[in-house]
């Protein structure tokens, strides 16, 4: 038994379509010079979020802009099974009984990574979201992956079952899904080519 759990959810796929999707959509920001959702340290990223107070955030809506049904498909399905996973205690029973999460989901923001030779993104966590994704496009191990931190503060004394932080590496063509209080980093991007990823957070209704 796990008490107090942290779970997150890691998804691959091989559908060509839907690396020609981003492909394109990403050929089409660099035609237009349209990085409007883009976060971070891309180029003309919002400020709100890099200096972590996210307002604005709800701004942020590249697939609603940019659709990219293939991929939205895909992610759909990785949300479902990731979100009817959680299991919640149910109000009027006597002690721990529990049962699965179920209910609708939407997709309320999403935006793409753009980070450049050297660039790293700080500790943060997705305030005021549910859940929260990250999917990786044409990536290399040496363009930094996340690394997630411990939420139990008891971790940094590094005795019995206490990772201060588990790193994943960037690996193409997938997603990773988390709890949004999670709080993670990016490590440095040590290639010449920009990182790509799509990021977004998930309202449960
Ligand atoms: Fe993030």
């Amino acid at each position: 038994m796990q008490l107090f759990p942290t779970e997150i959810f890691p998804s691959q796929h091989s559908d060509t379509k839907i690396v020609e999707e981003i492909d394109n959509t990403i050929k089409y920001l660099e035609e237009t010079g349209d990085w409007s959702d883009s976060s971070y340290l891309s180029p003309y990223a919002l400020q709100e979020t890099l200096h972590g107070t996210h307002a604005k955030q709800h701004l942020l809506q590249m697939f609603k802009k940019h659709p990219m049904p293939n991929l939205e498909s895909f992610l759909g399905e990785a949300i479902e099974k990731y979100v009817g996973s959680q299991k919640l205690p149910v109000p009027d029973s006597a002690s721990a009984y529990i049962e699965p999460l179920r209910g609708s989901w939407t997709i309320s923001q999403s935006w793409i990574n753009v980070v450049g030779k050297g660039k790293s993104q700080q500790r943060h966590t997705h305030a005021g979201h549910q859940v929260s994704g990250v999917y990786y496009h044409r990536t290399t191990p040496e363009m930094g992956g996340i690394l997630f931190y411990n939420p139990n503060p008891y971790a940094k004394m590094c005795m019995f079952g206490t990772e201060e932080g588990i790193y994943f590496d960037p690996t193409p063509e997938s997603v990773i899904l988390f709890p949004s209080w999670l709080e993670h980093a990016t490590e440095k991007n040590n290639t010449d080519l920009s990182r790509y990823s799509i990021a977004f957070n998930v309202h449960l209704n």
